[in-house]
């Protein structure tokens, strides 16, 4: 490039210049939006889909990529998109799964609260009925089926933040038979818990801002399904642009590499919370899916085999209102009273003010969101320091 001048040289030189014969152990940070050929007419075919290949970073990057084969293989699916975000990956796999106008869609009561929101507030405005009910009733969902003829079941594997669980296997067999598509927000028990695709879920969708990430650094969305599925979902996010960048991928695949064990550590951690809370006199309620008391104990340990049963722990605190509630989350010395969960951190969140604040007071109160409800996402710390922790805080508020 030497007969260039200074200016073209700062842009160009060292640019595309090696052809390696090498290739990196771990897959780099792809920092490109755009791709060049050594021939016009590569580029077109891989534009025109007829060649595999990357043109624009809004249609596909590698990094990204490598992350939606990581996804897939975990999943069981035969691909994945990958998404801005978790909501994002909702908003996808409800749009690809034909929520659209004119359609019904039964989800289960006790959603994320973002989700509800999405379901209740955009895509029921956009001309989509809406019918929330209680999941773990199989008599309810098939009235509610018969009732609505819906094109799409939604629901969570592990539900937030009251851990009910999801008859994923019923459930697929209930929606088939009516001819819709079930989705399963696999975001709290991880493909390391539970592979709904292997039990005939047709999306999965996660949040992998949370476990598949793991340490509270990327946002991230995916949707694991079919070839076709997929294809659809990214011909749709094409258009809607909520595609995941690179830096965000590549955080998350490296979080990928440690999910069994951090996963491990989780539910073992959460397991010996569960069961310390469970005797403490100052809490009156634990919610835990590895608790003989859990009401769907017996379908946990069909779904769990493994005697994982997740890392959320969510327990009602005897009589307190929110400034109790308050006071408590404000003694924690190791958890971390911040929203959102899954990290190596140990993670406490108030559900009424964050992940259901988008509820109004009456719809929390039907759904069992108390305001002496907390949410805890056992990290990977020592255990013994975690309920040392909740320990010193509960005896703060006496
Ligand atoms: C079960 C579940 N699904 C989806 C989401 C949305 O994920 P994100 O915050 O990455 O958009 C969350 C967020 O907390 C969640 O808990």
């Amino acid at each position: 490039m030497k007969d260039f001048s200074m200016a073209t040289l700062a842009v160009h030189a060292g640019e595309r210049t090696t052809r390696p014969d090498y290739t990196p152990v771990c897959t780099p940070v792809h920092n490109s939006v755009t791709y060049v050929y050594d021939d016009m007419r590569t580029l077109d075919a891989v534009f025109g889909g007829e060649r595999p290949g990357y043109v624009y970073g809004r249609f596909g990057n590698p990094t990204t990529a490598a992350l939606e084969e990581a996804i897939a293989k975990l999943e069981g699916t035969e691909s994945a998109l990958a998404c801005a975000s978790g909501m994002a990956a909702v908003h996808l796999s409800l749009l690809v799964a034909g929520a659209t106008s004119g359609s019904a869609v039964l989800t289960a009561q006790d959603v994320y609260g973002g989700t509800h929101a999405l379901l209740t507030q955009l895509l029921s405005s956009q001309g989509v009925q809406i019918r929330a009910i209680e999941m773990t009733n199989l008599n309810a969902v098939a009235q509610a089926i018969a009732e609505t003829r819906p094109t799409v079941l939604f629901v969570e594997t592990i539900s937030n933040p009251l851990l009910k669980i999801a008859d994923v296997p019923t459930l697929a067999q209930l929606a088939h038979r009516a001819g819709a598509k079930l989705i399963v927000d696999n975001t709290f028990a991880t493909p390391c818990l539970y592979r709904p695709a292997l039990h005939d879920a047709d999306l999965i969708v996660e949040s992998a801002t949370k476990y598949l990430g793991g340490h509270g650094d990327a946002m991230g969305g995916l949707i694991a399904a079919s070839t076709e599925r997929c294809k659809a979902a990214r011909d749709l996010q094409k258009i809607v642009g909520g595609i995941l960048g690179p830096n965000e991928a590549w955080l998350i695949l490296r979080g990928l590499k440690t999910l069994v064990l951090r996963m491990r550590q989780h539910c073992q951690n959460a397991a010996l919370v569960a069961h310390f809370l469970n005797s403490h006199p100052r809490v009156s309620r634990v919610f835990y899916p590895g608790l003989p008391t859990h009401p769907q104990f017996t379908l946990c340990q069909r779904m769990f085999p493994t005697n994982l049963y997740g890392g959320i722990v969510s327990f009602e605190i005897e009589a307190a209102d929110q400034e109790q509630v308050f006071r408590f989350m404000n003694a924690l010395q190791v958890i971390v009273p911040a929203t959102s969960l899954g990290d190596v951190y140990s993670l406490m969140l108030y559900p009424a003010h964050s992940s259901h604040r988008a509820l109004t007071a009456e719809e929390r109160q039907r759904l069992s969101i108390t305001p002496n409800l907390v949410r805890l996402s056992v990290g990977i710390e020592e255990a013994s320091d975690i309920i040392g922790d909740l320990n010193q805080a509960l005896h703060s508020i006496e």
